[in-house]
């Protein structure tokens, strides 16, 4: 048997609900394939400010850093919304993506067959719709210095960011958008808003020049509030889009949507070298938290991912990725998702339904 060490950072929100899903199912699918997972709870987010107060514990880090990959709930909560910057969950999320330097971040979007009537665009836009966005994820406007708070001219009180990139930043992704496009249908969109900002204009100019060594990828230019409109009019365009960090962090969002629900979307988010991180795109969800309403497709198809990326355990991903399309054959929806004649479960029951089709899935085999 193999064996890995994963840490699990549930978080605050739906995190521990979904979390738990993913645990039992990372667990069954990994035993069918002779893999053995030893798990490591830690604290990050909201949760781990009560426990020890700062977001992202240095332990947390460390034993982060140790594991072969890392899977995360979501962090976040109206409790600590006011809270000051340094003590959010939110920068805990920020210091964990840092710390891993994991600056890479892949976001699927694919609309299932058995969805399609789920998505809120028009049947014949929506089907068939695959894309990948690639994310910068450590850099750009969310890490840019000078950033802060203090006055201006008129004495009037300022808040203000750093859209920064430098070259290396903007040519280790490209190449990752590039390489990502190369396994898929071979178009490389590149979204940027080089018509008014100096980091996007230095964007495009190191996209185009990294495209070079990618003659077998055709690369294409568009500006961020046109893709906002690509992406609703015409999603099939797309292949592979790459795109700064909070472009991406938007039109990811935009994306799910076309899926029909962001309950749906999982991420990976990878360095040069360390452990990957794989987290569902959305966030706590404190609306519906403790209330078993959340879908926990994305935290599921996110465990998927770690074995894929993390783990290069093609098999037990492809396991996890069959069964959650089976789930749904049968006809299991939450709510998020619900669409006529469907069966409507809660997050739990989901969770047990998904572990059944990994289940039968063994049986067929
Ligand atoms: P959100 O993604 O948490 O929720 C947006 C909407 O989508 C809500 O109505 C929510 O109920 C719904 N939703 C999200 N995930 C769902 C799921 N799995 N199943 C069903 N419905 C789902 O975004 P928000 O409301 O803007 O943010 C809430 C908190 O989450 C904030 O504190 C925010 O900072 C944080 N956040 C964290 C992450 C993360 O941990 N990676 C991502 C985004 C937002
Ligand atoms: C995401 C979230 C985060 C981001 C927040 C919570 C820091 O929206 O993972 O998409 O903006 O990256
Ligand atoms: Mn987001």
């Amino acid at each position: 048997t193999k064996r890995y060490n994963i840490t699990l950072l549930p978080g605050d929100g739906i995190g521990p609900e979904i979390m738990n899903i993913a645990k039992d199912v990372l667990s069954l699918a990994g035993s069918q394939e002779g893999i053995e997972f030893q798990f490591k709870e830690m604290p990050v987010g909201g949760v781990a400010l009560d426990l020890t107060g700062v977001p992202l514990p240095e332990e947390t880090l460390s034993i982060a850093k140790q594991s072969d990959a890392i899977l995360l709930g979501a962090i976040g909560g109206y409790k600590w919304d006011s809270n000051e910057k340094h003590l959010k969950p939110e920068t805990g999320l920020l210091q964990l993506r840092a710390g891993l330097e994991v600056f890479a971040n892949l976001r699927p979007a694919s609309v299932l067959p058995q969805l399609v009537d789920s998505s809120t665009l028009k049947r014949e836009v929506a089907e068939g719709v695959d894309l990948m966005v690639v994310r910068e994820l450590t850099g750009g406007i969310y890490f840019g210095k000078p950033r802060g708070f203090g006055t201006n001219e008129k004495g009037e009180e300022i808040g203000f960011n750093t859209e920064v990139y430098a070259t290396y930043e903007i040519d280790r992704i490209a190449r990752v958008g590039f390489e990502t496009a190369r396994k898929r249908r071979g178009k490389l969109c590149s979204v940027d808003k080089a018509n008014v900002l100096e980091a996007s204009m230095l964007w495009r100019k190191r996209v185009t020049a990294i495209a070079s060594e990618y003659p077998d990828v055709e690369l294409s230019h568009m500006y961020v509030d046109n893709a906002a409109m690509q992406l609703i009019r015409d999603p099939k365009q797309f292949d592979t889009i790459v795109t700064n960090n909070i472009f991406g962090d938007i039109l990811s969002d935009e994306a799910s949507m076309i899926t029909g629900s962001i309950g749906m979307l999982p991420s990976a988010s990878l360095s040069d070298s360390g452990p990957g991180l794989f987290e569902p795109i959305h966030g706590s969800a404190p609306d519906i938290a403790g209330q078993d309403k959340a879908n926990p497709l994305a935290m599921v198809l996110s465990a998927a991912m770690l074995l894929r990326y993390g783990l290069g355990e093609e098999n037990a991903a492809k396991k996890i990725e069959n069964a959650v399309l089976e789930t749904l054959n049968r006809g299991y929806r939450t709510g998020d998702t619900l669409s006529d004649g469907k069966k409507l479960v809660g997050c739990k029951e989901m969770g047990e339904e998904v572990l059944r089709s990994v289940d039968s899935e063994r049986s067929i085999a």
